[in-house]
């Protein structure tokens, strides 16, 4: 636990449009700050930053909070996290308590660093006939460099040996999952195997990817080191670290499956490579990747697995607001292969053919799907798709393509929704007047929270959709008079984006709007 008179000086000490501009540029309009917001895609700003309020809202997809909320929105963390990020801020430093937990992630990065180390010295030290097999396999030196390519001994305990003498001790050993275990103790798990060191986009080494090098070997083709605190699969992209620049240099990105694919690819030139490890690419890669470009096109193996992967790959570009292109390789080839068999300038024909998504479900007979199925991931891939000028442009293009009217793609989709069980939204929050207006008298002046809560009393249900918030701001009564530590009380997002909806007006807003077209 952090104490909480620590957070309080933290948030007197920062100002949160200090902080969200060094993450997202920030422009002034009007009363308060506005940019592109970081969490939906969108092509008009409607992300604002309130300094008086020390509050930021967007008005498109509702996200809002203090500037603790958005470094945990932002940086993916927790809010002791986001504490002290935002006290490097203020050169407050944060002693959480637990000193344990923070410097478990801290120990467990430097054991990968170090692991990424041992496994390159080897590479130079004993590595003769790896080094034989990235010659086989046509990958140069630089790439091998660029990569961070290592070697893992044939040994049981070769890394376990190294990373005591480098003082981490055996207590962290099993949090890394770099080792087994069994009666005689720890023995490593990576051996005689090609290293490929997974950095996360902050680019921290974070986990491993290791290949056999001989075909007899035990164990899986490939072996990745698990989810730890430090990682999660599924949620890096292999190879981002150096590629980044020229994605958002050329702003398009090249999705592969495989290590060697996005090794082969960089090689060849397509330096803005990035491997999705395995065949799903989640949301969460997307929205990484995201940052740097939104053109991303699939390279996927072409057989049905593939093509089916390469879909759903792309219905998550969509859904996040990204443009997907669907390149079809030839039958049983990966981009690793290709460009070995066919070379680079085949690889820039087939990029050249990449499809929208709305043709590959059309026209892609491999995928093996009936005409209606076609139809119901259109509809399926439209209601995904937050944004809705994006969500318009797709249902549009998808319409032509399809030759059914946008309005049947979009009533199909009304349709499939309501099936569903639906939140209270936002927008249907703004429709009640009179509880809406209540509701800001009561936030905006809390002198008059004690009035109004004697006259409403058991009414309350005349508040509606804000039953709940009412009822957690009475609760609250007495922790009220700051309202951005507030807003990191209310657990629920709807209350907590209702909250931020009362405080920050949509008329500043439009003012700010007014002020920034011009
Ligand atoms: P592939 O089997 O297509 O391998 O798996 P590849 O990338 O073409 O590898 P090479 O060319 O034979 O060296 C694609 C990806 O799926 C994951 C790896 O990330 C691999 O790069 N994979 C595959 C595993 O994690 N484990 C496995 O046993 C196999
Ligand atoms: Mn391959």
């Amino acid at each position: 636990m952090i104490d909480q008179t620590v957070i309080e000086r933290i948030r007197e000490n920062v100002n949160i449009v200090d902080v969200i501009n060094s993450y997202i540029p920030l422009k002034k309009t009007g009363q308060n700050y506005k940019a592109l917001c970081p969490f939906h895609k969108e092509k008009t700003p409607s992300f604002t930053v309130s300094e008086t309020k020390q509050l930021y809202k967007c008005f498109g997809c509702g996200k809002s909070g203090s500037v603790f909320n958005f470094i945990m929105e932002y940086e993916k963390v927790e809010f002791p996290e986001a504490v002290k990020k935002a006290g490097e801020f203020a050169g407050i430093h944060v002693d959480d308590g637990t000193k344990h937990s923070r410097t478990k992630s801290d120990l467990l990065y430097t054991a990968y660093t170090l692991a990424m180390d041992h496994f390159r010295g080897n590479l130079e030290k004993f590595g003769g006939h790896v080094w034989e097999y990235i010659n086989e396999r046509h990958i140069s030196a630089e790439t091998v460099k660029a990569f961070e390519l290592g070697y893992a001994q044939d040994s049981f305990n070769a890394l376990s040996t190294y990373l005591l003498k480098n003082q981490i001790n055996q207590g962290i050993f099993e949090k890394t999952g770099l080792f087994g275990k069994n009666n005689s103790g720890f023995y490593d798990l990576f051996r005689e195997r090609l290293m490929f060191p997974i950095r996360s986009s902050r680019g921290k080494v974070v986990a491993f990817g290791g290949r056999v090098l001989h075909s007899d070997q035990p164990g899986g083709k490939y072996i990745n080191s698990p989810t730890t605190e430090i990682y999660t699969k599924g949620n890096e992209l292999y190879g981002l670290h150096v590629s980044r620049y020229d994605i958002n240099k050329a702003d398009k990105a090249y999705i592969v499956e495989g290590y060697t694919d996005a090794l082969r690819m960089y090689d060849s030139g397509f330096t803005q490579v990035v491997a999705s490890l395995g065949t799903a690419l989640t949301e969460e890669q997307v929205r990484k990747l995201s940052r740097f470009s939104q053109n991303m096109f699939v390279l996927y193996d072409a057989d049905k697995a593939g093509l089916k992967a390469a879909a759903r790959a792309a219905q998550n570009i969509l859904a996040m607001g990204s443009t997907p292109r669907i390149v079809r390789l030839p039958d049983g080839e990966d981009p690793d292969s290709l460009i070995l068999n066919e070379g680079k300038e085949a690889m820039q024909a087939y990029l050249d053919k990449a499809v929208t998504f709305e043709e590959f479900i059309y026209t892609e007979t491999d995928l093996e799907i009936s005409e209606r199925q076609r139809l119901d991931m259109i509809v399926e891939t439209i209601g995904r798709i937050e944004d809705p000028i994006s969500q318009e442009l797709f249902t549009k293009k998808a319409s032509e393509r399809f030759s059914v009217t946008s309005r049947a793609l979009k009533s199909k989709q009304r349709q499939v929704r309501k099936s569903k069980v639906s939140q209270t939204s936002l927008p249907e929050a703004k429709k009640s007047g009179l509880a809406r207006e209540i509701m800001k008298l009561i936030i905006n002046s809390p002198e008059t929270l004690e009035k109004i809560c004697s006259e409403i009393d058991s009414d309350y249900h005349i508040l509606d959709e804000y039953c709940n918030l009412y009822k957690s701001i009475i609760n609250d009564r007495f922790g009220w008079s700051n309202i951005s530590s507030y807003m990191e009380k209310v657990e629920s997002e709807i209350e907590r984006n209702q909250l931020a909806d009362l405080l920050i007006d949509d008329s500043d807003c439009f003012q700010a709007e007014l002020v920034f077209n011009e």
